[in-house]
């Protein structure tokens, strides 16, 4: 028996002793996130480690009921935990045959510029930048560098051509180990799809991977048809104006069509709540009930659902309050649903 081994041994000897002695031992090591940390997305990477047989099941929950069971396959566990905004308290629970044997806390904080009360992390709350620390942990299996493939400069033809068929891709990205899970949603954007996540993060930039540019200049350096067209208008929507295209799109997938983070209406009403009732469409000399503003079919973008995109354009107008169809005037605008009778 060889030194090394034999200390092995005599370890896990001692750690089955604590194990039976002392029920709430520490077996569950957090690799990643660190204690208080702020989080942009809904996705949180986790890395724990924990002696081999120590656990034969680990709960991950959190304050917002949010639930995940692993069973542990080796010494380490790496898993994708989802976030809601603001605090979430995240609970990592070992048990060995069917007895409680670590329990390990983590605050996450996922902040919001969405949401008014979770614009700013509560104190003691900072931002980890992952790439920029000292990961030699996980690069003993992961790697963490960029590969030949991740930098190779994709054309947007080439992009929308991949694209299509990016369910039967399989990435030779290195990014794919462990950021699998921003993918798995219903819409994907045509970019990140692909993986080529590097076409917008930057490997050089500090701290590692930060997007460089704003989100007007980083999109609109493929979208180049639409930055021509919205800076011509006349109206410019505020968020567009201020460069924060990512505050309503999502740059990799989401479950909400154009890759929205909202669902298109709630996503207007979060900003423009008062909004929400119609009422402003027709003032209070028509109505008091207000004009619908969602859950009604759209009579001109066939096949949609009414909702505020239906009147405004998100994005810029050459008229008045952004209207759609071109028109000058309030009348204009309800002719083009209302007109010819296409509406009641
Ligand atoms: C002992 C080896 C090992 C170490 C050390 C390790 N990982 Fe992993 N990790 C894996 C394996 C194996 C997978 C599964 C890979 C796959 O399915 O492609 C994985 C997957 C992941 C995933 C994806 C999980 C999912 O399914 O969504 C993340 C995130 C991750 N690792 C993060 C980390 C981080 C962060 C560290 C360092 C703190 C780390 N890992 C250290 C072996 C390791
Ligand atoms: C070993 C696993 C691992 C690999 C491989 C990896 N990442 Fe990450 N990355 C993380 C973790 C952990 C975080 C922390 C945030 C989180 O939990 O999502 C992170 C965060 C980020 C962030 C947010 C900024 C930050 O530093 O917190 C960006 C951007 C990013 N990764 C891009 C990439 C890109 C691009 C690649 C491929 C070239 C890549 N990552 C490969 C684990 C990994
Ligand atoms: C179209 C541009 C674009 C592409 C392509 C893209 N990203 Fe991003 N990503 C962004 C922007 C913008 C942000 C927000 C960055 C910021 O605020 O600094 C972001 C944020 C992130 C974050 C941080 C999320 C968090 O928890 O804060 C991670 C991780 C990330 N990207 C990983 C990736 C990976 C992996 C790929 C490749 C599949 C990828 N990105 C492709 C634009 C992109
Ligand atoms: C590397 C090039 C590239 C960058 C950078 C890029 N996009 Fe895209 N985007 C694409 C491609 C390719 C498509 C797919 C379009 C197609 O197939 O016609 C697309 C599609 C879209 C769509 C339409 C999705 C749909 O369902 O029709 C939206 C919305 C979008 N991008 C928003 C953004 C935003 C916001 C950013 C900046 C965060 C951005 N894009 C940056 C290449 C890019
Ligand atoms: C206020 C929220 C909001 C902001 C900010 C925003 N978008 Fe959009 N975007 C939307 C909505 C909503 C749609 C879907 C419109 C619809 O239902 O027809 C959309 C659709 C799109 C489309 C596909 C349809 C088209 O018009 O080509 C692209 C591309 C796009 N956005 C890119 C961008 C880019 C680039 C930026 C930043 C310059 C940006 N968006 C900023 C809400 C927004
Ligand atoms: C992140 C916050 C935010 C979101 C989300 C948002 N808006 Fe706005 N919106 C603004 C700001 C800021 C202004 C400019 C302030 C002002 O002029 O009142 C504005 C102005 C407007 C205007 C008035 C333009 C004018 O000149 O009268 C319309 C119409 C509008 N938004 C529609 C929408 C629609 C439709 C959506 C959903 C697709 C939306 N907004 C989502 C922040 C937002
Ligand atoms: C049926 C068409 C229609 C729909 C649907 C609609 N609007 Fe409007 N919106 C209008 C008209 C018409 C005006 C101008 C009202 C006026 O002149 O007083 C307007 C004006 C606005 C303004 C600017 C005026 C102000 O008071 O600042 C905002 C912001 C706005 N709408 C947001 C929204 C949002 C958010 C939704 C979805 C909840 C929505 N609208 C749905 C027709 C519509
Ligand atoms: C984008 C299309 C669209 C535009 C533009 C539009 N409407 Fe409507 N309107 C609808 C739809 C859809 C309904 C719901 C019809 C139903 O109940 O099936 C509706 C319903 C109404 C109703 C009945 C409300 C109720 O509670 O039953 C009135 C009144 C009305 N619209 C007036 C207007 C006026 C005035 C304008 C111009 C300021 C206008 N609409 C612009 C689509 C539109």
């Amino acid at each position: 028996m060889s030194v090394k081994t034999a200390i092995a041994c005599l370890l896990s000897i001692i750690a089955g002793i604590i194990l039976r002695t002392d029920a709430a031992g520490n077996i569950i090591t957090v690799y990643y996130p660190p204690d208080k940390t702020v989080m942009e997305f809904g996705l949180l990477n986790i890395s724990l480690g924990m002696p081999i047989h120590a656990a034969d099941f680990i709960e991950v929950k959190s304050n917002h009921g949010l639930r995940q069971k692993i069973v542990p396959g080796s010494e380490n566990i790496c898993f994708t935990f989802t976030l809601e905004p603001g605090m979430n308290n995240i609970e990592i629970i070992a048990s060995k045959e069917g007895q409680v044997v670590d329990t390990s806390v983590i605050g996450v904080f996922r902040r919001s510029d969405l949401i008014s009360a979770y614009r700013k992390p509560p104190p003691g709350y900072v931002k980890s930048a992952f790439h920029s620390g000292d990961n030699e942990k996980c690069e003993q299996c992961h790697t963490l560098k960029p590969s030949e493939n991740d930098r190779m400069p994709l054309n947007l033809a080439q992009i929308k051509r991949d694209s299509k068929d990016s369910g039967q891709l399989k990435p030779g990205s290195t990014c794919y180990s462990c950021h699998k899970g921003i993918m798995k949603y219903t819409y994907v954007h045509g970019p990140a799809s692909v993986w080529s996540c590097l076409s917008c993060h930057d490997a050089d930039a500090i701290p590692t991977y930060k997007v460089k540019v704003t989100d007007t200049e980083v999109c609109f350096s493929c979208h180049t048809e639409q930055k021509s067209s919205w800076y011509s208008k006349k109206f410019i929507h505020g968020p567009v104006n201020m460069g924060k295209c990512a505050i309503c799109h999502n740059p990799h997938a989401s479950d909400y069509p154009f890759h929205l983070n909202k669902p298109s209406w709630d996503l207007c009403i979060t900003c423009h709540y008062e909004k929400r009732t119609g009422l402003h469409v027709l003032g209070d000399t028509f109505s008091s009930k207000g004009h619908p503003t969602r859950g009604k079919p759209d009579p001109v973008r066939k096949g949609k659902e009414l909702n505020c995109a239906s009147c405004h354009d998100p994005h810029a107008s050459d008229f008045p309050h952004l209207w759609q169809f071109d028109v000058e005037s309030l009348l204009e605008l309800c002719k083009k649903c209302h007109g010819d009778k296409k509406v009641r």
